[in-house]
């Protein structure tokens, strides 16, 4: 047990105690950021006075090797430390002796620690929105490839009206866009840096704060140092876009796993992303969507866990706050994991289009479409719609689609019918006509596919 404060005890922690009290084997993922800061650190407080031009070479060379060390693994991060803050300070004042005992002026591990999770937070957001844009160029070239490939839209998970292929996986491209601009918001918000707040109530030495904050990438420093040290909107706000994404990503699986049923059989999941049964030798089950699925539960939790742990707690750092690591550490390798499993899911999907297409004629998806029809012939609306009705219950008594019945059947229901409705229910047409902003028509689609590259295009220049 290796503490940091002990003059003020005249007792050792109950063994307990400290390993409840300690965070080491969680924040240990923090110690790139632990040691960046302190570098920054040190070299403020010689910018400013503060320590010598030999104590600043000093402590930058033991903190350089200390992360050498772990990086080769010659030094492992232990429990015999209370966090990862004690063990980087520790390890230099071994390594370099008295000025090694000098880092911490001006310093708390409130503001530490606000900082080591504002840095590894804002790094998680940046590679989660690169993922998001790689499962966005992946979408958009499955959409370029799959304008013309039909299919029934749903509602209430009845054949609804003919869409495409394209269209339907235009519309998670809309939704994995919001997901990244969400994620763009919370960089722009986030990127202010804590360091210089000290415990609570800033400091008495002259510290540059906005000196440590430029050289840290972070746009300037943070405001109040009160709410410097005990913020973590931008954890809330991650994880809540962590939540946003799975949800996408869980209606997506839902999708993926009916489209794989033997019942649909509008895509094949491909062999590297299914499974088997020890049982049943015929099954080929699409485990990984399920996961996938199943696993917003666990970064929803996340999210719940860190609402409730901040709701109560009153100003300033208070130890509670150390409960925002490892739910959210383990939501972050819950959402990235996820989604470039998800990629690589879709990316190799074998899609049925002939199953897809003839799904929407045998499902009556056309039945608006010629009501339509019989609109355009002048017949009111809500009569087309009557007389559609009737149309659907003779196909359905007759095991026919819409398309399949004779002239005469269409006129028995309706004299308006004639030679044309042929074409005006088959999918092209009842697509094709759809050409309303954001509509499955072809030209409608061409243009929005346009903008979903040029998004990508706008993000890659940007990054
Ligand atoms: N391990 C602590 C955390 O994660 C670091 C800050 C400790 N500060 C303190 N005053 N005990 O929040």
């Amino acid at each position: 047990m290796a503490q940091l404060w002990g003059g003020r005890f005249t007792k050792e922690t109950d063994k307990m105690v400290y390993l409840f009290n300690a965070s080491i084997s969680f924040d240990k993922r923090l110690y790139k950021q632990d040691i960046k800061g302190s570098k920054v650190h040190a070299q403020m407080l010689k910018k400013q006075g503060i320590i010598s031009k030999e104590e600043e070479t000093a402590i930058l060379e033991g903190l350089d090797s200390i992360l050498k060390d772990i990086e080769a693994g010659d030094i492992a991060i232990t429990e015999e430390y209370e966090d990862i803050h004690s063990f980087v300070e520790a390890n230099l004042i071994k390594r370099v002796g008295d000025p090694g005992k000098k880092l911490h002026t001006g310093r708390s591990r409130n503001d530490q620690v606000a900082l080591d999770m504002r840095m590894y937070i804002r790094d998680e957001v940046t590679q989660t929105g690169e993922l998001i844009i790689k499962l966005l160029e992946t979408l958009l070239g499955l959409m370029e490839n799959n304008i013309d490939t039909y299919m029934p839209g749903f509602t209430h998970l009845q054949k609804a009206q003919p869409v495409t292929l394209a269209h339907h996986l235009g519309a998670y491209f809309e939704m994995f866009k919001r997901d990244h601009l969400r994620l763009k918001d919370i960089y722009e918000r986030m990127n202010y840096c804590p360091l210089g707040a000290g415990a609570l109530a800033g400091t008495t030495y002259p510290l540059d704060r906005e000196f440590v904050a430029k050289e840290l990438g972070f746009y300037g420093a943070t405001d109040n140092s009160m709410d410097s040290v005990s913020d973590r909107d931008y954890v809330i706000e991650f994880l809540a876009a962590a939540c946003t994404i799975m949800m996408h990503l869980g209606r997506f699986c839902e999708e993926i796993i009916i489209w794989n049923s033997n019942e649909y059989k509008y895509i094949e999941i491909d062999d590297a992303y299914s499974t088997g049964s020890s049982i049943m030798p015929q099954k080929k089950n699409p485990d990984i969507a399920e996961l996938i699925r199943g696993k917003c539960g666990r970064v929803y939790g996340a999210l719940m866990s860190i609402l409730t742990t901040m709701k109560g707690i009153p100003l300033a750092y208070n130890k509670d706050m150390q409960e925002d690591k490892e739910l959210t550490f383990d939501a972050i390798d819950t959402v990235k994991g996820c989604i470039s499993l998800f990629d690589g899911m879709i990316g190799t999907v074998r899609f049925n289009c002939e199953n897809m297409a003839n799904s929407a004629l045998r499902g009556y998806s056309n039945a608006t479409d010629a009501a339509d029809y019989l609109v355009n012939k002048g017949v009111p609306f809500r009569d087309a719609h009557g007389i559609i009705g009737r149309l659907v219950l003779y196909c359905i008594d007759n095991n026919k689609a819409i398309h399949e019945l004779e002239l005469q059947e269409f006129k028995a229901i309706c004299p308006v019918f004639e030679e044309d409705i042929y074409k005006a229910v088959s999918l092209e047409a009842c697509v094709e006509k759809r050409l309303t902003k954001g509509a499955p028509g072809h030209e409608a689609m061409i243009k929005e596919i346009e903008k979903c590259r040029e998004f990508i295009k706008e993000i890659r220049q940007e990054n």
